[in-house]
């Protein structure tokens, strides 16, 4: 078991497969010539199963992948197989643009539930976001898995002047499809020009949601990110992660593994540990595994705290979020 000094244990591993991307969203990616990690830096498909078992012999029970985008990865199938053996929930978070082509591999590894971003309802803005002009494959891919019968999260990063106005349309489009909204408060990492004027804090959603719904909360279980709603008789259910301004980190379960072999044990950790470097020279992995989760602060990576009103996006020291995958 992976317990830290604060008591919590640890059973969840998100594991980056890439920092590439095939969208370009601008509150993720540092900035436009932004050089993706070679090939070689990154773990290959043994080396993440590899690392991925002695997490499970550690107590995990839960794998999440993430990016960048991890579809894009030319092996993606081959590590869904691998893991796939492995005695986890298997899931994934993903942009949408390529699950068409994955479907059936996803059904085949067990997956059965994903989380896809998607910022907005319209299609320029969506351009604007994204920098490409895939909100259509996403709809799309969004309904395919929908039938498919998979529990769809949808990922909604709100910002001040950009996508504030959509809250009652994404809570509307919960009506008639089980979809589950996550709304998400804008979080700072390296390059992504956060400023603390363009969070929309989840006591602010929620006032902009009341405005047009009535609605109720839905139990909610000890390592939740979101603290979710329903309006009475529709399909799906909304939701707020509120790491700004209400942080959740009492019941962190998480830990995360960079595409380039780095282990993180909170989200805004300013160490790493080299998991692969140790791994490719032979050297006993799990000590380092329990010695991360040994030092991991109480919240928020130890960097700041829900009075964010002169917080500067580059005081923080940690990565891109495209390099870490949320
Ligand atoms: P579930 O496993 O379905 O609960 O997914 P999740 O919400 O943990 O993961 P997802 O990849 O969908 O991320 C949604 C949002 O939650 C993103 O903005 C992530 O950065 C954020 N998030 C995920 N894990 C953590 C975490 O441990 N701490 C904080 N503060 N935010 C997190
Ligand atoms: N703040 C909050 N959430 C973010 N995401 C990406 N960048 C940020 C940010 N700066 C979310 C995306 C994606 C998830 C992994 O992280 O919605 O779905
Ligand atoms: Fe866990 Fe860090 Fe996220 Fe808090 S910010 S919930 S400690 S990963």
């Amino acid at each position: 078991m992976l317990v830290d000094q604060h008591n919590r244990t640890h059973d969840y591993l998100r594991i980056s497969l890439t920092d590439n991307c095939n969208l370009r969203c601008f509150y993720c990616m540092p900035e436009e010539d932004y050089v993706f990690t070679p090939a070689k830096q990154l773990m290959q498909a043994t080396e993440i199963e590899e690392l991925a078992k002695i997490f499970v012999s550690l107590g995990v029970k839960k794998i999440r992948l993430t990016g960048g985008e991890p579809l894009v990865r030319k092996d993606a199938t081959a590590i869904l197989q691998a893991l796939a053996k492995l005695p986890v929930a298997l899931t994934l978070t993903t942009n949408g643009t390529r699950l068409h082509k994955f479907v059936q591999v996803l059904e085949d590894a067990g997956v059965r539930s994903i989380n896809i971003s998607l910022d907005t309802l319209l299609a320029d803005k969506f351009l604007f976001i994204t920098r490409q002009n895939h909100f259509n494959t996403v709809k799309q891919n969004i309904a395919l898995l929908l039938n498919r019968g998979f529990h769809v999260k949808i990922n909604v990063v709100v910002m001040k002047g950009l996508n504030e106005d959509e809250l009652t349309d994404f809570v509307e489009w919960t009506k008639l499809e089980p979809v589950h909204i996550r709304f998400i408060e804008f979080m700072p990492f390296t390059g992504n020009r956060w400023t603390n004027n363009k969070v929309v804090t989840w006591q602010e959603m929620m006032h902009t949601i009341e405005k047009t719904y009535a609605f109720t909360a839905l139990p909610g279980k000890p390592h939740d990110t979101a603290k979710a709603y329903q309006v009475p008789g529709h399909a799906g259910s909304f939701a707020v992660i509120s790491t700004m301004s209400a942080p959740f980190c009492g019941g962190c379960n998480r830990m995360r593994l960079t595409a380039d072999g780095k282990m993180k044990n909170c989200l805004f950790s300013k160490e790493e540990t080299d998991l692969l470097t140790a791994l490719r020279n032979g050297e006993p992995v799990v000590p380092l595994v329990q010695q991360s989760i040994w030092g991991k602060a109480k919240e928020l990576g130890g960097q700041f705290n829900t009075d964010f009103e002169h917080l500067y996006a580059n005081t923080i020291q940690n990565r891109s979020m495209i390099t870490i995958g949320g």
